[in-house]
């Protein structure tokens, strides 16, 4: 999968794609990342990437000129299935859009901030727009970061462990049950005696109880789906 960021501060992102697991996933080739910084394809002799907005009011625009430049060279070398726009105002992000985003080939990530960008180009070139939450970032590299981590781990091949993605929270709509690891007693506390016995089935039904239980006392607005 190949991911295209355009950012006005491409070393906010850094940092979260240089360790672990997205790390990982681009030195086994599963993910080629690029990130742009959409500055150098400003046209103005300072560099500018936004301006006031048309109508007055406060808050910065980004100006369509570098952006449209930038979507319109990148369009030019390959397809995108997806051209993404990280805004409060998008979808909320959900598991099934990361399982649905991870089948993709090639996907660019435009990063908004000030005010947002200039909405001609939300209307001609953006073809869904995600928030990942209900409150106010700086801007949209943290929540693009969010975005491409929550989609590349379920890359197959990314994750050491195939099935681990699959017994995620949010995979079938329930939370994910309690784990626990060595010792099996510590400071008198124990773990629970089924996950010692061995019993696979027991185990299974267990877990699903535990996940039930945890859905409904955490999220029970899963349950309605
Ligand atoms: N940019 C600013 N706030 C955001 C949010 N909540 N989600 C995605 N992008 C954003």
């Amino acid at each position: 999968m190949r991911i295209d960021i355009l950012t006005i501060l491409p070393d906010l992102l850094l940092g979260p794609f240089s360790d672990s697991i997205m790390k990982r996933a681009q030195e086994k080739g599963h993910l080629e990342l690029h990130v742009h910084n959409i500055r150098d394809y400003s046209t103005s002799k300072q560099k500018n990437v936004d301006d006031y907005q048309y109508g007055g009011g406060a808050g910065m625009v980004m100006l369509i000129e570098p952006i449209s430049i930038l979507i319109d060279k990148l369009k030019g070398e390959r397809s995108y299935e997806e051209i993404i726009y990280m805004t409060p105002d998008g979808e909320l992000l959900e598991q099934s859009a990361c399982n649905e985003l991870s089948l993709k080939g090639n996907i660019m990530i435009l990063c908004g901030h000030y005010k947002g960008v200039d909405d001609r180009i939300r209307q001609h070139y953006i073809t869904r727009e995600i928030s990942i939450g209900s409150y106010v970032l700086s801007g949209g590299e943290l929540g693009a970061a969010v975005v491409v981590d929550s989609v590349v781990r379920l890359i197959p091949g990314v994750l050491n462990d195939e099935t681990s993605a699959l017994t995620d929270s949010f995979q079938d709509d329930l939370l994910a049950p309690p784990v626990y690891s060595r010792p099996a007693e510590f400071n008198g506390w124990k773990v629970p005696e089924i996950l010692l016995s061995g019993d696979t089935g027991k185990i299974e039904d267990w877990r699903y109880e535990q996940s039930l239980e945890r859905t409904k006392q955490r999220r029970p607005d899963l349950l309605d789906k």
